[in-house]
């Protein structure tokens, strides 16, 4: 399979903020962001693969603003990284400013996705080629991410998670 790169699933796609999606506070309802960028994460993961996709597991979220009612808001995702049938998404969250226009970074997230064949078997997908310093580093770092997510997930023993540990090692060497 020829690898693609980030470009080539990059999935961008901006709304507003409605009453009815917000919480006590006037702001983003937590779980309606999660929906968007679950949606948003998994056209990118079909772009990549031309397969059904499924969320296998959401490794990371940081809801670091609060996004109040009548924000124009976009969710933009693309394939960080491809492993054998996986594949891990990072999306970027932007908040833009109602007066100004200003684009402002709201939230970022990392989710994974498996490509599936009719049967919901696991199936091989294309590996990926960054092109960008961001995207170099992003992909870079998903091996480790992946390694904490299948110990988190009971999946994998910490002991064979190699580059992870390496991690760990590497910040304990004498200041
Ligand atoms: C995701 C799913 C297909 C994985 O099935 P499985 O039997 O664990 O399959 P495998 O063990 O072969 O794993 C498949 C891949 O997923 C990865 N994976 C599985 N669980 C993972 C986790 N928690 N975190 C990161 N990667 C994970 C595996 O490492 C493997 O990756 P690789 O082939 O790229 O190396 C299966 O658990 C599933 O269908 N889950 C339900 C998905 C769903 O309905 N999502 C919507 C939720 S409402």
């Amino acid at each position: 399979m020829t690898p693609k790169t980030p470009r080539e699933s990059r999935t961008i796609m901006t709304d507003m903020v409605l009453p009815s999606e917000t919480n006590p506070l006037n702001n983003l309802f937590g779980g309606e962001l999660l929906a968007r960028m679950d949606r948003a994460a998994s056209i990118a993961a079909r772009r990549h693969s031309r397969r059904i996709t499924v969320t296998a597991s959401v490794n990371h979220v940081a809801f670091n603003q609060s996004v109040p009612v009548g924000s124009v808001v976009t969710v933009e995702a693309a394939v960080s990284r491809a492993f054998r049938t996986s594949m891990e998404v990072y999306i970027d969250v932007w908040m833009e400013d109602r007066f100004t226009g200003a684009r402002s970074k709201a939230n970022d997230a990392i989710y994974t996705f498996v490509a599936v064949d009719d049967a919901g078997k696991p199936t091989e997908v294309p590996q990926l080629a960054p092109e960008t310093d961001l995207e170099k580093e992003r992909f870079a770092a998903a091996l480790r991410r992946k390694q904490l997510s299948l110990v988190l997930a009971g999946k994998m023993k910490p002991h064979d998670a190699t580059e992870l540990k390496a991690l760990f090692l590497a910040d304990e060497s004498p200041k």
